[in-house]
């Protein structure tokens, strides 16, 4: 039995376990999987208890745990470099910690599997929070034309811009930006307390995809979805399939197989 656990405080919320338990019965893998939830200062010391256990294998660290995960590791991927932060844990053969952090990788196969080409595509990003960090090196990995970065706070998108340190990379204020995105991503935390970012109504009337990186809980549409509707976008849509794609890339680096996703969503939509 392979054994794997989701750290942060709170984790009663997560969905980790239900989602790696379905990837586990299409894969042909034995697993056990499990919420834990680490006291504030003891976040070391859970993950060291955890992996004293010789079945353990891996572990995904949620908030307010993501940078001591980071901080802990021996190897980081790119994505988790660049963001600082790490979602995903697992010793290689030498007994050293890797950290990965694969959000962003989530989000760039959610935005394939909503159908959009991101080859030379221009995106803003609202926010510049972890979540906006997470995102930046796997969609310049994906092949982004053009990454604009939108905060209300701006020295927090310059930040995110300089350790890009890509031309393609850029911290906007209003004026600089762009007549079209193809995407627009709100990573902001706004609509966890029902409000929409500050960005310009023909911005998100002419995107062909307004994405939302928070889902809601009942699977209506969050009010960034539904202001960018009204507004005329093509297409609309949570994070619920970003949640699950980055479970599945965590998945996929801790056995080496890829699950299926599809099911897994529709299923967490109609639970
Ligand atoms: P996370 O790690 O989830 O990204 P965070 O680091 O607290 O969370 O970042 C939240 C982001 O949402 C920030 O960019 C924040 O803007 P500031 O940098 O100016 O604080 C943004 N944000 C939160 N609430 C917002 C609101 N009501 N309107 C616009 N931006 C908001």
């Amino acid at each position: 039995m392979k054994k794997f656990a989701v750290f942060g405080n709170p984790i009663a919320q997560s969905l980790s376990p239900t989602i790696h338990q379905m990837f586990a019965n299409s894969s042909q893998e034995q697993i056990s999987y499990q919420k834990r939830e680490a006291p504030v200062n003891g976040f070391a010391e859970a993950v060291a208890a955890f992996f004293a256990d010789p079945q353990a294998v891996g572990c995904n660290v949620t908030v307010p745990f993501k940078e001591q995960a980071y901080a802990m590791a021996v190897h980081r991927n790119p994505a988790a470099t660049m963001a600082g932060a790490a979602n995903t844990l697992m010793y290689n053969d030498d007994g050293e910690l890797c950290a990965f952090n694969t959000d962003g990788i989530g989000l760039v196969a959610d935005l394939h599997a909503a159908g959009i080409n991101l080859a030379g595509a221009k995106v803003l990003i609202l926010g510049a929070g972890g979540a906006a960090r997470g995102v930046v090196h796997p969609l310049l990995d994906a092949g982004v034309g053009q990454l604009d970065i939108l905060n209300r706070t701006v020295s927090k998108a310059a930040a995110i811009a300089n350790k890009a340190d890509n031309d393609k990379v850029r911290a906007v204020d209003t004026p600089q930006l762009l007549n079209h995105y193809d995407v627009v991503i709100n990573s902001t935390s706004a609509s966890l307390s029902g409000e929409v970012p500050p960005v310009p109504d023909r911005l998100l009337a002419g995107c062909e995809l307004a994405y939302d990186m928070v889902y809601s809980k009942d699977g209506g549409a969050t009010v960034f979805m539904q202001h960018a509707a009204t507004l005329g976008a093509t297409q609309q849509r949570d994070g619920l399939g970003m949640l699950v794609e980055q479970a599945a890339a965590a998945f996929a680096i801790w056995t080496g197989k890829q699950p299926d996703t599809e099911g897994v969503i529709d299923f967490l939509r109609g639970s």
